[in-house]
């Protein structure tokens, strides 16, 4: 059984409603947390016991390594056995946050948790109820994302509770993740750090900190093995089929409209996730051209913000992925974007989500 807990936004009692859920985590149960990027699947990080629980909850591959939640810089020395001038100063700069830093492991770690690697992930993360029961619980807390492995993270308790209800021991209902994408993963065991996974935390942002960060060349080239055991998989992956087109708006436009009058002739229904500007266009174009009852059945609109702010782009991208799922889409088609900033991490989830399906127009 899963036991449910509804956080009802009253910080006062964080402390008596996050007890138990603390005690599932120290006693080596898994529990299901809110955090500022996607909802987490928390287990005791130092206890194999709980590391397997994880793993079969997920169906996630044993080579995959997780990160580990700390709420205070002091776990650290549990965990990693150097921290160079660098790390440190990146960690002062964004920790509590969303970045996770690739540190040597110390020996107490179980090699379940990282994967067999030498090691370790850890983030602090910003949100007061993943802190607090990170805090209450007194152990390190591994937590993947709480979805099954390779389906689209989870960014709100809906998600969580569609993916693991009955496979762990309890699920905290908070708010929707005020992110939307996974934590920038960031190799700092060299002083010139490498993006490993991008994300919130970008390129841009860390050069301005330390005068130099580095991208992992596996992420693009395909005949190099990424460095992060899990960006190799496919993954953020909705059941339909997910085609993404880069280009300016009155190609992505003329190309959406192309497309869906295409697959309403073989009556496939199509997702369109683009921002509001564009999907205003695309529908009153499709209006003069299709039925209401054929475009009503066959097409689902979903939008990504404004054009002028990405961030809310990153925030909805895994939840549309997942309602044009719910909307039985087979196709989902979107509009890509430039991948400097927030672009870079949206771009890498879109890769994995399309498998590669990413169009220039
Ligand atoms: O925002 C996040 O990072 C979320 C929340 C819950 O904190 N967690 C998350 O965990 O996204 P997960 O397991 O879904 O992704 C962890 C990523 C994987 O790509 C994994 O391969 C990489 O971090 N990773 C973990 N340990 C590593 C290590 N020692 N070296 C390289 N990559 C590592
Ligand atoms: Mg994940």
């Amino acid at each position: 059984m899963t036991k449910i807990i509804e956080l009802k936004g009253d910080d006062q009692k964080l402390d008596e409603i996050l007890f138990e859920p603390a005690k599932i985590l120290r006693e080596g149960g898994t529990v299901a947390f809110p955090t500022e990027t996607v909802y987490g699947l928390g287990g005791n990080a130092l206890s194999e016991i709980s590391i397997d629980k994880i793993y079969l909850a997920k169906g996630r591959p044993s080579d995959n390594p997780l990160i580990v939640h700390i709420s205070k810089l002091e776990q650290l020395d549990m965990l990693a056995s150097e921290i160079n001038g660098n790390a440190k100063i990146l960690m002062d700069k964004f920790w509590p946050g969303p970045i996770t830093f690739v540190l040597k492991k110390l020996e107490a770690v179980p090699l379940k948790t990282t994967g067999g690697l030498d090691t370790v992930a850890v983030r602090m993360p910003m949100h007061p109820v993943a802190l607090k029961l990170i805090e209450l619980a007194g152990v390190p807390v591994a937590a993947p994302s709480a979805n099954i492995s390779g389906r689209p993270s989870p960014t709100n308790s809906s998600h969580v509770i569609e993916d693991l209800y009955g496979r762990v021991d309890c699920i905290i209902k908070g708010e929707s993740a005020a992110v939307g994408l996974e934590s920038t993963v960031l190799d700092v065991t060299e002083e010139c750090p490498v993006i490993l996974r991008p994300g919130n935390i970008t390129k841009e942002m860390i050069e301005e900190v330390v005068g130099c960060c580095k991208v992992d060349p596996g992420l693009k080239n395909k005949e190099l093995a990424p460095k992060s055991p899990g960006m190799k998989y496919r993954h953020y992956a909705p059941v339909a089929s997910v085609e993404v087109y880069v280009g300016d708006t009155m190609s992505f436009i003329k190309r959406a409209e192309e497309r869906i009058l295409e697959l309403a002739l073989s009556e496939a229904k199509v997702g369109i996730m683009a921002f509001d500007e564009d999907l205003l266009v695309i529908k009153n174009l499709i209006k003069g051209q299709l039925e209401d009852e054929v475009s009503n059945r066959l097409v689902f609109y979903c939008s990504q913000g404004s054009s002028k702010d990405l961030t809310s782009f990153a925030r909805l991208l895994f939840e549309s992925l997942r309602e044009c799922d719910a909307n039985f889409c087979d196709v989902i088609l979107i509009r890509g974007v430039d991948e400097d900033g927030i672009g870079h991490a949206i771009m890498n989830r879109l890769n994995k989500a399309a498998s590669g399906k990413v169009m220039r127009i």
